[in-house]
């Protein structure tokens, strides 16, 4: 598998623009603002969506514009937003491997700061009238907050289906990362045909994408810097434990239900509903799965396939599903 340095070649001097770009959209001087703001930079994320965003923009238009900067911005300021009100959620203590935002300065401020990044991203696009941008990306932030209340609403019930399952991870997850694919492409005026083709690779790229992140909850040896088995604490449902739960009966399915249920589980609770999955191979099938969509998202670019951009698509799809971080 190529690895990210690899899928950057063709966007170096892009990305390193955007980090000024970025820096500069969520600068603040407000003493306790800024404080936060220079520790999100100092953690910073892979940038997938950027990374998304100027890919897009060079396969369609064959080059990078000032929209797909102001959009590759708008984007990571609301992915930044919406990590740092899900780690809230989901009472996560580590994000990038450092401690999340809320356990050093508390849940309250940690709100406050995701709504802060949220209205300086929508702000961003506003300032450079990219109308279009705006109403992409407001459309997926709503999505993406109904996906997040559908997942706790589910949470409640332990026999999710598969189907909402699906519903859940395309708001949450897939539906942003099929903005950075359409906002890139609209950013070098490529058509509607070809935005809507775009579109609809990052959005089963996305799935991947997820799947692939919630397969990572099992792996005690990723380099997420997330704490492994936190989606078991938290009682969250993913592929790999819906297959399993699906295809078993009787005493194994009535314990693992048992300890789904309590509260506070312990490292020896989640393990065992780890063994649990494995033996009913609920990884290998998430995997499958998986693989199905990223196998699908790459049919909506197969047009691109003599494009010198194509092959770094590949790779970064290739990426989303092997990843180890
Ligand atoms: C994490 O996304 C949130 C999900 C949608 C699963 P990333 O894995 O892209 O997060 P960073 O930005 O690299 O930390
Ligand atoms: C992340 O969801 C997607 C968002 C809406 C931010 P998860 O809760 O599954 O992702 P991680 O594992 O915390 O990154
Ligand atoms: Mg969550
Ligand atoms: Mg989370």
């Amino acid at each position: 598998m190529k690895d990210l340095n690899y899928i950057k070649t063709p966007i170096k001097e892009e990305l390193s623009r955007f980090d000024k770009y970025f820096r500069k959209a969520m600068s603040s001087d407000v003493f306790m603002l800024n404080l936060m703001v220079r520790y999100l930079l100092k953690s910073k994320g892979k940038q997938m969506r950027p990374m998304l965003v100027f890919l897009s923009s060079k396969l369609t238009g064959g080059e990078v514009t000032e929209a797909s900067y102001v959009a590759a911005t708008l984007i990571e300021l609301m992915h930044t937003a919406t990590l740092i009100h899900d780690d809230v959620v989901d009472n996560a203590d580590y994000r990038r491997g450092f401690l999340t935002l809320h356990k050093i300065w508390k849940p309250k401020v940690a709100v406050l700061m995701g709504d802060y990044l949220l209205a300086r991203g929508l702000l961003e696009a506003v300032a450079h009238s990219q109308y279009q941008l705006l109403e992409i990306v407001s459309g997926a932030v709503k999505e993406m907050s109904e996906g997040e209340l559908l997942q706790i609403e589910k949470s409640k019930k332990l026999d999710i289906k598969e189907e909402t399952y699906f519903e859940i991870i395309t708001k949450k997850t897939a539906v942003l990362i099929a903005a950075c694919t359409k906002a890139g492409a609209v950013a070098v005026s490529a058509g509607e045909e070809v935005a809507e083709q775009l579109k609809l690779f990052g959005l089963n790229l996305g799935i991947a994408f997820q799947i692939k992140d919630d397969l990572l909850d099992y792996d005690e040896r990723s380099k997420t810097g997330k704490l492994f088995g936190n989606d078991i604490r938290e009682r969250k449902i993913t592929l790999p434990l819906i297959y399993a739960l699906k295809n078993s009966e009787g005493r194994d399915r009535r314990k693992v239900l048992s300890i789904l249920r309590k509260k506070n589980k312990t490292d020896d609770d989640v393990r065992q509903i780890i063994n649990f999955v494995r033996k009913r191979n609920g990884l290998e099938y998430a995997e499958k799965v998986m693989n199905e969509y990223k196998d699908k998202a790459l049919s909506y670019i197969a047009g691109y396939t003599n494009n010198e951009i194509y092959p770094y698509l590949t790779a970064f799809s290739d990426f989303v599903t092997g990843r180890k971080k």
